[in-house]
């Protein structure tokens, strides 16, 4: 059993492979109630700003899980920053105990810091299906495991947390605006995660109060109608979906109708 969520494919790319019984965390987060119980719990899900998605923290510390083995796995860019060893900690203290909690390189989606053009050419080197395979191995064996935060990625986290304020002073809501060129065709409304989006009069109209920044919408745009409001993009021609990701399967994960 594993519970993912994705902004453009690349975790759940990553999760069909540990699993076949998936759910969508935003179609999860519908019901009142949650409960779950099964030998093997996972969690996979991308990594923002060196943490896990504040959706997908909420659904975890939200909700019980009966199993003897519970796990995460992130997909990121770049840096995760000791993300794991930091969570692992921060969930234990919670009461929720991991026994596994690993990440996986894969595309940098985050059009404000990386152009996706140059991305998709780093992507041979990051060699996701075999990192994918050995992650797989290890739940095979139930392996408990917490990946270490290397000195290097500790620097690099506190550098950004160092910087955070001038950088959430230019997402300062809204983090997103809507351009000339939409034709209201509505897949944004379908893909957004929390139903930040609506199409009135023939156009998108952008409501930030529960947006948490997942750039589903921005990339899914046929038209790139969708762009960020301050902060400049590295190339606002370039989007991404993870190749082997269907809109379709996106818009299922994510749609709040
Ligand atoms: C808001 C946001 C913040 C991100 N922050 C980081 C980050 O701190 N480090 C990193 O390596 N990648 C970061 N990324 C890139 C994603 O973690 C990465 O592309 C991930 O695989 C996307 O998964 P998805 O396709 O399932 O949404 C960020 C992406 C977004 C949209």
């Amino acid at each position: 059993m594993i519970f993912y969520f994705t902004g453009t494919g690349n975790s759940l790319y990553a999760a069909k492979h540990f699993d076949k019984e998936l759910y969508s965390i935003p179609q999860e987060m519908k019901k009142n109630s949650r409960k779950y119980k099964a030998d093997r719990i996972g969690i996979v899900c991308p990594l923002y700003e060196f943490d896990l998605p504040v959706l997908v923290k909420d659904f975890i510390l939200g909700s019980e899980f009966e199993t003897e083995y519970f796990y995460i796995v992130m997909t990121y860019g770049m840096h995760h920053g000791g993300c794991a060893a930091r969570n692992a900690e921060f969930f234990e203290k919670e009461g929720k105990h991991i026994d596994y909690f690993n990440t996986v390189q894969m595309l940098d989606n985050a059009l404000p810091v990386f152009d996706i053009e140059e991305q998709r050419k780093l992507d041979p080197e990051k060699k996701v299906d075999e990192h994918l395979a050995l992650i797989k191995a290890d739940l095979g064996e139930r392996k408990n495991y917490i990946q270490p935060a290397s000195k290097e990625e500790v620097d690099f986290y506190e550098g950004y947390i160092a910087n955070a304020i001038d950088y959430s002073a230019s997402i300062e809501k809204p983090r997103y605006k809507v351009s000339d060129k939409c034709i209201g065709c509505g897949i944004c409304t379908r893909v957004c995660p929390k139903g930040c989006i609506r199409v009135e009069g023939g156009r998108a109209v952008y409501d930030y109060t529960n947006c948490f920044g997942c750039m589903s919408c921005i990339h899914a745009c046929p038209q790139k109608a969708i762009g960020y409001a301050v902060l400049q993009e590295k190339n606002p021609n370039a989007r991404y979906r993870h190749p082997e990701i269907s809109l379709a399967e996106i818009i299922q994960s994510n749609n709040q109708d």
